[in-house]
C-alpha cells in the first residue's frame, strides 16, 4: 500500500470509533475563528495528540484537536488548529488532516485563513470569498507518487472552488448585511512575511489576498473530488502597504475582532448549504 495513503488509513482506523457522525462539512478555522466551536452543537472531540503520527502544531493560537459538531441541523467536524508548512513537517503531513476528514465522509472542505490585503480596495478586517488561488510558490502537496486512493495523477483546477458553494456564501452574506470581496488569495510558504517588493509582484500576477495555508489543502481536496469554498480575514495590509511594520500578535489581535461577524457569516453559509 502506498505509505501516504497507509498513514491516512492508520489515522483514520485509530478514531474511527470515536467519530459520532458522518460529517457533511469539514471546516479549517484559522486564525481568530478558533473558539468557533462555542457555537456548535458539540457531539465529540479528538485531540490531535491522540491520533498516531499525527502532525501537531507549534503555533501559539493553533493547538489543534478535531471537533465535531452540528451547525444547526449539518453534521460538521471542525479543524481547531491546523499544520504549516512552516513548522518543518513534510507537506505530505500538513495535508493528511485534509484526506483523513475526506476518509472520515466529509464532501465538502470549507477552509478559512487569515491573509494580508493586496488589493488596496481591502482594509483590515475586510472578508475575502476566495474565488481561486496561486499556488506556485507554496509545494505541490501531490508531488511524489500519486495515490490512486485519493484521485488522478493529473487533477483538473478550473473550479476548484465550488461555484454552488460560492452563490451560497454570497447570499448568506448578503442578507446579514455582512460586506464580502472576492478575490484571489496566494499561498506562500512563510514563516517570514512577505517583503514590499514580493507583494507588488503578487499583485502583478493577481492576488488579492496573501497567506500561509489554505491552497495546499485546496489542491489535496480537489485531487480527492470534494468541493472546497475559502473565506479570508484580511487581517493586515500586506507588507509595504501601511507604516507598521508586521507582526503576528497583530494578525491575531485583527482577526480575533473580526471572529464574531466571521462566525455569523460561516454560520449562516453552512446552513444553507
Ligand atoms: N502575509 C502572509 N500571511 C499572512 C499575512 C500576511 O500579511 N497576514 C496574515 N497571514
Amino acid at each position: 500500500m502506498n505509505q501516504i495513503y497507509k498513514k491516512v488509513v492508520d489515522c483514520y482506523e485509530s478514531i474511527k470509533e470515536r467519530i459520532p457522525f458522518q460529517p457533511k462539512v469539514a471546516l479549517v478555522l484559522g486564525s481568530g475563528l478558533g473558539n468557533y466551536a462555542d457555537s456548535m452543537d458539540v457531539k465529540a472531540e479528538i485531540s490531535y495528540s491522540e491520533i498516531k503520527d499525527f502532525p501537531v502544531s507549534t503555533v501559539p493560537g493553533h493547538a489543534g484537536k478535531f471537533i465535531f459538531g452540528y451547525v444547526g441541523e449539518v453534521p460538521v467536524v471542525c479543524m481547531k488548529g491546523r499544520v504549516h508548512y512552516y513548522e518543518g513537517y513534510p507537506i505530505s503531513d500538513v495535508v493528511l488532516p485534509t484526506r483523513l476528514m475526506k476518509m472520515m465522509g466529509a464532501g465538502i472542505l470549507f477552509l478559512t485563513n487569515a491573509s494580508g490585503g493586496i488589493n488596496t480596495s481591502f482594509g483590515a478586517g475586510d472578508f475575502m470569498l476566495i474565488r481561486d488561488h496561486i499556488s506556485c510558490f507554496a509545494p505541490n502537496p501531490l508531488i511524489g507518487q500519486n495515490v490512486d486512493e485519493f484521485g488522478v495523477r493529473f487533477p483538473d483546477m478550473s473550479t476548484v472552488y465550488d461555484r454552488e458553494l460560492q452563490d451560497k456564501i454570497r447570499k448568506a452574506a448578503k442578507d446579514n448585511e455582512i460586506n464580502l470581496k472576492e478575490g484571489i488569495y496566494a499561498q506562500l510558504t512563510g514563516p517570514s512575511f512577505e517583503s514590499p517588493a514580493e507583494i507588488r509582484m503578487l499583485r502583478t500576477l493577481g492576488a488579492d489576498a496573501v497567506g500561509m495555508s489554505t491552497v495546499v489543502e485546496a489542491i489535496t481536496a480537489n485531487h480527492m473530488g470534494m468541493r472546497i469554498c475559502g473565506i479570508s480575514c484580511v487581517s493586515n495590509l500586506a507588507a509595504g502597504l501601511s507604516d507598521s511594520p508586521l507582526t503576528h500578535e497583530e494578525v491575531q489581535e485583527a482577526a480575533d475582532k473580526a471572529a464574531p461577524l466571521f462566525k455569523k457569516l460561516i454560520t449562516e453559509s453552512i446552513v444553507s448549504f
